[in-house]
């Protein structure tokens, strides 16, 4: 009840001002969002590239209104992948991207829009020779995103996206990803889906995560395991064995804030990890889907704010 309360005061503009407003409110949003600017987007990265992890950066913001926003959008992916590749942080740097933000939503031009941003944003990933990796947003857009990352990945084989273990369709969606260097992240899903699409029990959306692991390890491409449950963490790390998979033939993710040590000790078990790290001013729904995801987070914040 809490978590579908959190979601929809996600799409709520009154509750954004409530956040913004409250004495401390940008001070505790610091802890899951790395800053506003490219420049601490980078700073960031630095830091965390330093103590041997691997990043995605988004660039915040989802559901662009207008072309223009689109366009900036796309230009601001092409300006932080220069300057990734200046900074010497592109081998372990890519960037992680939202088709809505690009666009997408934009009447009946919107999907060709944003593929066509898309294409700009992978040709300079190609350039500082890194990745782009396809966020996956609410169930209604789904299918339109597995299109454009098939169509796109005819030039950009490199290009990986987002698959959600809560969707009753994922585990079909894992059999069509498995050839080699298909790049899937793995995650269990963060938006309020309908019954008719997704489940709702938590065991079933943990069992499908595993059937999907299984799949995606025993298949030819490279799995991004994104999850911070320890459970699933230690059953991937089995199943990877299990396929004779060498360390470096798969990779952990985990969210910028969230379990630190965690994603350290893996790293310091030899393992790939990648922590995914959100900038930019417009911060306010990817906020609220994490505190949707763990209600104790809901004390931190009050706490924190009662403490400013
Ligand atoms: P679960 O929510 O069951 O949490 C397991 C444990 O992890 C908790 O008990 C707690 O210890 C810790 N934990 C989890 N969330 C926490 C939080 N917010 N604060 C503190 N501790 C927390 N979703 C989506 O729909 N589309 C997408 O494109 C992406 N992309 C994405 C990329 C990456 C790299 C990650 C790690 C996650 C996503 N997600 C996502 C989000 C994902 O769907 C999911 O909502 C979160 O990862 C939380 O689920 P867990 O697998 O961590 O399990």
């Amino acid at each position: 009840m809490t978590r579908r309360l959190l979601l929809a005061a996600a799409d709520s503009r009154s509750a954004r001002r409530a956040v913004l407003a409250a004495p401390g409110g940008r001070a505790v949003v610091a802890r899951f969002v790395a800053g506003e600017t490219r420049a601490d987007a980078v700073v960031a990265t630095d830091s965390l590239v330093a103590r041997g992890l691997g990043v995605t950066l988004d660039h915040l913001g989802e559901d662009t209104r207008d072309p223009d926003q689109a366009a900036a959008v796309a230009e601001e992916y092409v300006g932080l992948l220069g300057s990734l590749d200046r900074a010497g942080l592109a081998r372990r740097a890519e960037v992680s991207v939202k088709l809505s933000a690009l666009g997408s939503g934009l009447g009946a031009d919107g999907p060709g829009l944003a593929r066509a941003h898309l294409r700009a944003i992978c040709r300079a990933a190609d350039t500082a020779a890194t990745t782009v990796t396809v966020d996956m947003e609410d169930h209604a857009a789904t299918e339109s995103t597995l299109a454009t990352v098939a169509e796109l990945r005819a030039d950009h084989p490199t290009l990986g996206v987002v698959l959600q273990s809560y969707l009753r369709r994922t585990e079909s969606d894992c059999r069509e990803l498995l050839g080699a260097g298909s790049r899937v992240r793995l995650v269990k899903g963060a938006y309020a889906e309908p019954e008719s699409v997704a489940w709702a029990d938590r065991v079933e959306v943990d069992r499908s995560y595993v059937r999907c692991l299984r799949l995606l390890m025993e298949g030819q491409g490279y799995p991004m395991v994104a999850t911070h449950d320890q459970r699933l963490i230690e059953i991937a790390g089995a199943l990877a064995v299990r396929s004779g998979r060498p360390q470096d033939s798969y990779e952990f993710q985990m969210l910028y804030g969230i379990r630190a040590d965690e994603q350290r000790r893996l790293a310091e078990a030899g393992e790939t990890v990648r922590v995914y790290v959100p900038y930019g001013t417009d911060w306010y729904a990817y906020f609220m889907r994490r505190l949707a995801e763990r209600p104790a987070n809901l004390g931190f914040f009050a706490r924190s704010l009662v403490g400013h």
